[in-house]
């Protein structure tokens, strides 16, 4: 198994990561004190899809003694966003609206530059504003919330990243991230970028919702951050949705196969479904009848576990129909398709609506971000 920012390889045991990345699991306990302090349940917690993270304890503490605390999280915008990617923005938007907290978001197309060296400028150019457009659809409070490129908005922040990259030796970044002599010296310099947003707010302590990719970053960070006068970074983080060949690995842009793009057509959707998606089922319906389906392997399953079926009734009923082989692979697969298309299309109808402007320049936190230099 290997797992860094920007590569996901063989059967990820979410276990050991939290042993090897020194994370806490989200105990049903640290769940309870979620529910307690939002007064809401969210389905991707109680399926503990997030699963992990570094002192969610402590910001709800401090919350309930009336600190508090902002969001941040990012988008590397190398090409078109599957649901994976939308996923993490999906369960930030529950935080926000259940904390009134500010939200930073990065678009990093200079690391997708450093790491995607076949692509030109203007194609990552392009997936930047297509992205922006796809994150803003989600519908975050415009007042609250600064989306910015880092090749635009670097001038701001970069009191803040040569701090940041000063303490930070290529020895402990080669340990964090595995670079080698091979490596773009772009990328190595790139940690401090990703890491300074965290500091944005040196009051308030930054809470990461992401999946555990991105951690190692925040490691470094919490070395760093009360030497420059900030809080060390919490954490929340998520399993990866599965690719449609199987349950372990994430989705990948660089298979088209492997993923459902938010720009799919209804049609397209259920072809990949019916076609890649790996099934817990049997090979045909008699054996299927008589032996049932397996689930916990079953990526339509998964799918509608993570998040596209929250009823737990329903989606106990379609596990149990499923095992005992009332409901076949193909049933199962409509549920999960027409689930998906649902999604897709009122997202579509948010994207087209979507003000990018303001969540990049005019709202009350972008203008006040514009007219700053963080130091
Ligand atoms: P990127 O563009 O690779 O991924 C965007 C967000 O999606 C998460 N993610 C997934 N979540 C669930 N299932 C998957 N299959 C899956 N694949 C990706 C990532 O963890 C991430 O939260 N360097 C970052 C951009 C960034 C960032 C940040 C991310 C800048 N600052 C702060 C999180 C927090 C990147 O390239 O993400």
């Amino acid at each position: 198994m290997e797992v860094n920012p920007w590569e996901v390889k063989g059967d990820v045991d979410y276990n050991k990561l939290i042993k090897e990345f020194g994370t806490k699991k989200i105990t049903d306990e640290l769940y309870k004190q979620i529910i307690d302090a939002t007064g809401e349940d969210n389905v991707m917690l109680r399926r503990k899809f997030f699963f992990s993270h570094r002192d969610l304890d402590l910001v709800l503490k401090e919350h309930k003694q009336g600190k508090k605390f902002f969001l941040y999280t990012g988008r590397g915008p190398s090409g078109p966003m599957h649901i994976g990617h939308i996923i993490p923005f999906v369960f930030t938007k529950w935080l926000q609206d259940m904390f009134d907290v500010n939200l930073y978001i990065q678009i990093t197309d200079d690391e997708k530059l450093f790491v995607k060296r076949d692509k030109t400028k203007d194609e990552i150019d392009k997936w930047s504003y297509e992205n922006i457009k796809d994150i803003a659809a989600i519908g975050f409070n415009p007042d609250k919330t600064f989306i910015f490129r880092d090749s635009e908005y670097i001038k701001n922040m970069y009191p803040l990243i040569i701090e940041v990259a000063r303490r930070v030796t290529f020895s402990t970044a080669k340990a964090v991230f595995g670079f080698t002599n091979e490596t773009n010296i772009g990328l190595i310099f790139y940690p401090a970028i990703q890491i300074a947003p965290t500091l944005f707010e040196k009051n308030k302590r930054a809470l990461i919702p992401s999946a555990i990719d991105q951690d190692p970053y925040w490691r470094i960070q919490r070395d760093l951050a009360e030497k420059l006068g900030g809080k060390k970074a919490a954490a929340i983080h998520s399993k990866f949705i599965p690719p449609l060949a199987g349950v372990n690995g994430k989705m990948s842009s660089s298979d088209p196969n492997s993923a459902i793009w938010l720009t799919d057509d209804e049609k397209t959707v259920r072809k990949k479904i019916m076609k890649y998606a790996f099934s817990g089922g049997q090979p045909t319906v008699e054996e299927h009848r008589k032996l049932g389906g397996n689930p916990d392997v079953d990526v339509s399953f998964q799918w509608l576990n993570i998040f596209f079926e929250p009823d737990d009734k329903k989606l106990g009923k379609i596990r149990d129909d499923y095992k005992s082989g009332k409901l076949l692979t193909g049933e199962l697969k409509q549920i999960t398709v027409d689930k998906i298309n649902e999604f897709l299309m009122k997202h579509r109808k948010k994207r087209e609506k979507a003000d990018i402007k303001r969540y990049m320049y005019s709202g009350k936190l972008a203008e006040r971000m514009w007219n700053k230099l963080i130091e």
